[in-house]
């Protein structure tokens, strides 16, 4: 049931707070993830595989597992995989993440890599799915069951799951000390809070907002900030149905900016890794563009001369780049669904799409 709300979206947008605790609490003890950090440490290469939304929590670890273990991960879209499969073999590791673990081209992409030797460690929602089956070792979200066709809470679920693991990782290559390990799992232990907060901080904008987007935007990120630009275009073009495409900022300038005219939307994911976002603000801007900054309040951005930039100031995240996805993210979920609900299309089941894809 609903619960009272008008809509499962929206129902599990706000139960996002209650997901991720339960995703921490559930795999921060959990010895799993101690077995996947030394599979990851000891492998050749590491290749995330992954479809939608679960491709960008993919995104999100390759950005923090670099940071914190100095591990490069591949990210591949699922459906990809085939065409580099060649380059695979025995000693490498595959994560396939899926919320649902039933997605047929993470399926396929994995009996691929098993053909070619690689090792699979699944990260799902759901125990006993057909990507759990299929794995030698298994991380489980606690997202609870997701009815809405937009993935949202297990989003958030995955990327706090793929936090702890990039932690766990750091740690174990000894790029991290325990101290900072620990002050950094201490951080993520807010995040229910942190979630709960921006969830309020989102919602008025995001109606705001919803009023006045139509036609086309942009969302531009660098670093962490450009797999939450990719999450949130994702988001507003299944639910709202509005074209919005993500770019990493720095390639803006390298084709897409030719678009921007005056009044067109561009909104501008700032994280702690990135601050040179503010140069592409300021440059989009210049072009007459209606740029709006998404940012932790406490997130200092050189942005000064610039009245037409409008800040969006989200709770403050102290620097802790983990705790940034979770400030960022809601925004966009919310701005679809009130885009989608002002004008009258169903968030629930938006249209040409199925929860779970099962075929090729
Ligand atoms: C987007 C969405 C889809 C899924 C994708 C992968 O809101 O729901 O893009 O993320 O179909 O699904 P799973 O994670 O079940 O493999």
């Amino acid at each position: 049931s609903k619960g009272g709300y008008p809509h499962f979206m929206i129902k599990e947008i706000y139960e996002q707070p209650q997901a991720v605790r339960d995703t921490y609490e559930g795999n921060v003890e959990d010895p799993a993830l101690g077995r996947v950090s030394s599979a990851i440490l000891s492998a050749n290469k590491v290749i995330v595989v992954a479809a939608g939304t679960s491709y960008h929590a993919g995104l999100v670890f390759s950005s923090l597992l670099a940071r914190r273990a100095g591990i490069l991960a591949h990210t591949i879209i699922s459906s990809e995989l085939p065409y580099l499969v060649d380059s695979i073999d025995g000693g490498d590791l595959v994560i396939a993440v899926s919320q649902s673990g039933e997605t047929y081209d993470t399926l396929e992409a994995v009996r691929k890599a098993k053909e070619r030797g690689a090792a699979v460690v699944g990260v799902t929602n759901v125990l006993g799915s057909a990507l759990d089956r299929e794995s030698q070792l298994r991380l489980y979200t606690r997202a609870g069951p997701e009815i809405g066709v937009a993935a949202t809470k297990t989003f958030l679920s995955q990327v706090m799951l793929l936090e702890l693991l990039s932690i766990r990782a750091g740690e174990a290559s000894g790029r991290l000390r325990p101290s900072e390990a620990n002050e950094l799992l201490r951080a993520l232990r807010e995040v229910p809070q942190v979630l709960a907060n921006t969830l309020e901080a989102s919602d008025p904008v995001a109606t705001a907002l919803s009023k006045g987007l139509s036609g086309s935007a942009y969302i531009l990120g660098r670093g962490l900030g450009a797999a939450i630009a990719r999450e949130g275009a994702l988001k507003v073009k299944e639910i709202a149905y509005v074209h919005a495409e993500a770019y990493p900022a720095g390639e803006s300038k390298h084709g897409p900016i030719a678009l921007v005219e005056r009044g067109f939307p561009v909104f501008i994911v700032a994280t702690s890794d990135a601050r040179e976002v503010a140069g592409n603000a300021v440059e989009m801007a210049a072009r007459g563009a209606r740029v709006y900054v998404v940012k932790p309040a406490d997130l200092g951005l050189e942005l000064e001369g610039r009245e037409s930039i409008t800040r969006i100031d989200m709770p403050p995240s102290s620097g802790v780049l983990e705790l940034e996805p979770f400030i960022l993210t809601p925004l966009f979920q919310l701005l679809s669904y009130r885009v989608a609900v002002s004008r009258g299309y169903n968030p629930d089941k938006p249209r040409n799409l199925a929860k779970t894809v099962t075929v090729e």
